[in-house]
């Protein structure tokens, strides 16, 4: 397995050139197992992965203190080189509903302090706003984060789906290591001005939603039956013609991943991790099955005649709908 490291921007932490997405372990994705969620962690920090990414609004809560379980029962060597990534501020109500987000200084430090608890953790690697503030201005939040970091329960600062104009007043303020932004085969729009600015800045991707939530997986069927509190079942690009059409693009990448020898999810992690040394895919398995699935990305090679073929079979702007629905598109940093 091709496992050389990859760091998180110029100040960010060096990590396994994947990392584990835990989110659908809690949440979003219907339901999940929680003896085999936690089984993934350990066999993912077996194989070598050293980021853990999870939000405290994942299932509120639910996701940090099933990671702070596989930590504490995995072997020390295992849980100390676990990096964990945090992403806070996006707020809930009591039945799940979305509720807008809070990057108040003060907020700021509460969410920290909860998290810690829940992780059993005197420390967070990376800690992030999962979408900006549109009431406070992002230096207030960063600046928060930054007091956490002087104080030793930060390690790093993130972002996570600002555009490049905040990312560069974030960056003003304080270092920060990476910016998490959906980033796969049919979600590019980082591609023209987030990323000219990230890697001017030296600043790290993690790169989720590489499989488009499953939907290029190469397992995602149009009879596929999703609950209603399924992130998917509400995503644009899951429905109706915009399913049909984007599926009829995972058959075209299958012929390619075929011919190689792999898998249509194989081809899709490896197509990111070919996008630049400064990008860490968060590969959202949640059994062990699809983690060594995913792992098996790393050892696939894309020569400029794949990379061509695979262009060829998924242009730029491919895809039909959407990768968030209407009303949370406005929060995003990026127009598509
Ligand atoms: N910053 C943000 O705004 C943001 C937003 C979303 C996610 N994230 C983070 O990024 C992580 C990854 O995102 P994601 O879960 O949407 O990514 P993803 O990898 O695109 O999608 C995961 C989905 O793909 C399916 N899948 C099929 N084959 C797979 C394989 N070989 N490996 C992994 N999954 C496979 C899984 O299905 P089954 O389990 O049903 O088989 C699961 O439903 C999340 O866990 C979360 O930590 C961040």
């Amino acid at each position: 397995m091709r496992t050389n490291t990859r760091t998180l921007g110029s100040t960010g932490p060096r990590v396994f050139p994947l990392g584990l997405g835990c989110m659908g372990m809690s949440a979003l994705y219907g339901e999940a197992d929680r003896a085999e969620s936690i089984a993934t962690v350990h066999a993912a920090l077996e194989a070598g992965v050293t980021l853990l990414d999870t939000g405290d609004f994942y299932a509120m809560g639910h996701n940090e203190l099933l990671i702070g379980e596989a930590l504490r029962t995995a072997p020390a060597a295992r849980r100390e080189q676990a990096l964990l990534s945090v992403k806070f501020g996006a707020l809930r109500d009591p039945d799940g509903d979305w509720a807008g987000y809070d990057g108040r200084p003060a907020a700021v430090k509460n969410f920290a302090a909860y998290s810690l608890q829940r992780l059993g953790t005197d420390h967070i690697d990376v800690y992030r706003i999962a979408r900006a503030d549109p009431d406070v201005p992002i230096e207030e939040t960063v600046g928060a984060i930054a007091e956490l970091v002087e104080k030793g329960y930060v390690r790093h600062i993130g972002l996570s789906e600002v555009g490049a104009d905040t990312i560069r007043r974030a960056a003003a303020v304080a270092p920060i290591s990476d910016l998490q932004i959906e980033y796969s085969l049919i979600s590019r729009a980082l591609e023209e001005e987030i990323l000219p600015a990230t890697r001017e800045l030296g600043i790290g991707i993690t790169a989720y939603g590489v499989l488009s939530r499953g939907l290029i997986s190469g397992h995602f069927t149009a009879d596929r039956r999703l609950a209603a509190n399924d992130f998917r079942a509400h995503s644009p690009r899951f429905q109706g013609d915009n399913l049909r059409h984007n599926l009829g693009l995972v058959d075209a990448l299958r012929k390619i991943a075929e011919h190689k020898g792999v898998t249509v999810a194989q081809i899709a992690i490896a197509w990111v991790l070919s996008r630049g040394e400064d990008i860490v895919p968060l590969i959202g398995a949640r059994t062990r099955e699809r983690l060594g699935e995913s792992l098996g990305a790393l050892d696939v090679t894309l020569g400029a005649d794949d990379l061509a073929a695979i262009e060829r079979a998924v242009p730029a702007g491919a895809a039909a709908g959407a990768r968030y629905p209407e009303p949370q598109m406005a929060h995003l940093g990026t127009k598509e």
